[in-house]
C-alpha cells in the first residue's frame, strides 16, 4: 500500500512511451486500470478515512456529489446523451474533487503523496481524451457548475464517500474498459462490498 504513490507516478511516466509506441491498445483504460487498482476498498479505507480524521467531511459543489444514482437519470432524462458526456463529466468531478483533498492535507501527511499522484494521473487522462463533442445541454449545464467558484450550492461530503462514487461510477461508465458480467452500474453490485467494509473492518 506504501507504494501505490509511486506506482501511480510511474505509469504516468509511462504513458508518454505507451502512447508513441502503441496506438492499438488505449491508453485510457490503462490509466483507468492503475485507478483501479489504486483506488480499492483497502486503499480508499486506509487513506481516505483512517488516516482522516473521525468523520472528516470537505465543502463540494452539488454536482462534485455523483453517483450511480446520477448516471442512470441522466440517461434516463438526457436526449442524445453519449457515454463520452458522462465520461468527461467523470474525470472534471473526479478531478476538482482530488484538488480540494489535496489542498487541504499538509505535504507531510500520510495520504499526500497518494492523493497528489492520483491528481496527476487524472490529469494526464485529461490530456489524451479525445477532443470533446458539444455536450447535451443538462450536461453544459453540469460542467459550468463545476468550473464555477459563484456556486451557491455546496455540500460535505466525506473524501472516502466521494472516491466510493469515484470508483463505482468509474466501473458504470467507462464499460469497454471494465468488461464483466455484473452489471456495475446497479447499487446491488456494490452491496458485498459495503456489508464487507462494516463487518471486517473497524468503522470510524
Ligand atoms: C480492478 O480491481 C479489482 C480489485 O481491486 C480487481 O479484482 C479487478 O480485476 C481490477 N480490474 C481491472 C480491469 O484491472
Ligand atoms: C461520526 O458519525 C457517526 C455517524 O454519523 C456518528 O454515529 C458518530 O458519533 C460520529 N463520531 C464523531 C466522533 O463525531
Ligand atoms: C447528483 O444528484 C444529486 C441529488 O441526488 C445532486 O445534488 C447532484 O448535483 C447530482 N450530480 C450531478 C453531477 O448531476
Ligand atoms: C512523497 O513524495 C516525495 C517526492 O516524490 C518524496 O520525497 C516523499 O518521501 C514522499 N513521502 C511519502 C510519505 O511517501
Amino acid at each position: 500500500m506504501a507504494g501505490s504513490g509511486a506506482w501511480i507516478l510511474g505509469w504516468v511516466f509511462g504513458l508518454v512511451l505507451t502512447q508513441s509506441v502503441s496506438t492499438s491498445t488505449s491508453p485510457i483504460c490503462k490509466a483507468l486500470t492503475v485507478v483501479n487498482n489504486s483506488l480499492g476498498v483497502k486503499e480508499r479505507i486506509h487513506f481516505m478515512r483512517h488516516n482522516m480524521p473521525i468523520n472528516y467531511t470537505i465543502r463540494v459543489h452539488y454536482e462534485e456529489i455523483f453517483k450511480l444514482k446520477n448516471v442512470s437519470r441522466l440517461r434516463r432524462n438526457v436526449e442524445g446523451l453519449e457515454d463520452v458526456d458522462l465520461q468527461v463529466t467523470w474525470l472534471r468531478v473526479n478531478l476538482g474533487i482530488l484538488k480540494k483533498i489535496t489542498s487541504v492535507l499538509p505535504k507531510k501527511h500520510p495520504s499526500y503523496n497518494f492523493t497528489s499522484n492520483l491528481e496527476t494521473l487524472f490529469l494526464s487522462v485529461e490530456q489524451i481524451f479525445p477532443e470533446g463533442r458539444d455536450p447535451p445541454e443538462r450536461i453544459q449545464q453540469i460542467w459550468d457548475a463545476l468550473g464555477s467558484s459563484l456556486g451557491k450550492r455546496w455540500n460535505v461530503a466525506t473524501p472516502k464517500s466521494l472516491l466510493d462514487n469515484c470508483y463505482q461510477t468509474m466501473h458504470c461508465i467507462f464499460s469497454s474498459c471494465f468488461p464483466s458480467s455484473s452489471n456495475y452500474c446497479q447499487r446491488a453490485h456494490w452491496r458485498n462490498e459495503k456489508k464487507a467494509q462494516h463487518q471486517g473492518v473497524p468503522k470510524n
